[in-house]
């Protein structure tokens, strides 16, 4: 419920493909957790998933399928929309567009790094305005709701840094305090490191061995851990990658109690690794369990789902529409009602 001394949390996420550990550890258990102490709203942003080639027959699908995925762990559709269902953002970003000079959307290293990836692509080298333009759509979506704290990894610093910029601009510009510059919220989420190779980031892009996959197969999961890479067992100093991403695993999973223990083992020097794959499958089975468990129930009935997301951004909306009237007025756009 709304509370007006709660500040707002607002995060996107993108509808890519489906989730796993990597991704639910590393930032969406946290949404979950934050929704708690703040008012939070969380959009599946798919204007921001067409800056790069895709399929345009599965962009609704994955949109309904990560929506799905994001309730069954726990977060609350009331705080869910879909970005294109508001489409302020888009209007919003279009009058940011011309509060923000090429040349800083140029530095983006996530625009480097993503058109250089394009550029080497063979079959479609193509790199579209809307890669370049990301950034200041995401600012849209940020400055819209006037959030306060924006959780997001180390990745999007960058963006955030830009949206304050934009916001101080259009500030500075409009002679009036009115956007609140937006803070990272920078909450200490575990790195989730493929279990194939503990050296890369748990990813879908860099194949199936290095991701397990939050709504998969119990067996493949357990398989997975149990055949992860830890070292050879010869004496060393430091622990090695696989070893520290198992326990990292563990303590995720908040089984705290094996998670000590078996830290206590390892500081001994009597830890049987096979004994903590054991553990850790178990651990990560039994959460993934309830989840699938969860979307079964919220699949059985796909209606009710799409009704409450249709609901709350028709509520969301409302938010986007009065801050957009206010910028248009001061802007200087002409504020009519047909
Ligand atoms: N760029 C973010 C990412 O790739 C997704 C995103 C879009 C976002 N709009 C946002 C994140 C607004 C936070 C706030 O992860």
């Amino acid at each position: 419920m709304s509370d007006t001394n709660r500040k707002t949390v607002l995060s996107c996420i993108q509808p890519t493909g489906d989730m796993h550990l990597g991704n639910y550890f590393g930032a969406v258990k946290n949404w979950v957790a934050l929704q708690d102490k703040y008012d939070c709203i969380y959009g599946v942003v798919d204007y921001h998933a067409m800056t790069m080639p895709y399929d345009v027959k599965k962009l609704k699908n994955s949109t309904w399928d990560i929506i799905t995925n994001l309730a069954a762990v726990g977060v609350k559709t009331e705080n869910l929309f879909v970005q294109s269902l508001v489409p302020e953002h888009a209007e919003l970003g279009w009058i940011f567009n011309c509060f923000c000079g090429v040349g800083e959307l140029m530095r983006m290293t996530q625009f480097k790094d993503k058109s250089q990836k394009q550029e080497e692509e063979k079959s479609n080298k193509f790199i579209s305005v809307g890669l370049l333009d990301y950034p200041v759509l995401q600012t849209a979506d940020i400055l819209i709701y006037k959030a306060d704290y924006v959780p997001v990894g180390k990745d999007q610093e960058q963006h955030l840094e830009l949206s304050r910029n934009i916001a101080g601009k259009f500030n500075h510009q409009v002679g009036k305090e009115y956007f609140v510059l937006p803070e990272g919220l920078y909450t200490e989420t575990p790195k989730i490191m493929s279990t194939a190779d503990p050296m890369r980031k748990m990813s879908k892009s860099a194949g199936e061995k290095h991701y397990i996959s939050v709504f998969g197969d119990a067996k493949r999961i357990s398989k997975q851990i149990k055949s992860a890479v830890t070292d050879t067992g010869e004496p060393s100093d430091v622990m090695s990658p696989g070893v520290e991403n198992l326990f990292r695993l563990l303590k995720a999973s908040d089984d705290t109690e094996n998670h000590m223990q078996l830290m206590d083992a390892y500081k001994d020097g009597n830890l049987r690794y096979g004994d903590l794959k054991v553990t850790v499958a178990e651990a990560i089975v039994k959460m993934t369990d309830q989840f699938k468990e969860n979307k079964e129930k919220i699949l059985a009935d796909k209606k009710a789902l799409k009704d409450q997301v249709k609901a709350s951004s028709y509520e969301i909306r409302k938010k986007a529409q009065e801050t957009l009237k206010e910028v248009k007025e001061l802007v200087g756009l002409l504020n009519v009602r047909f």
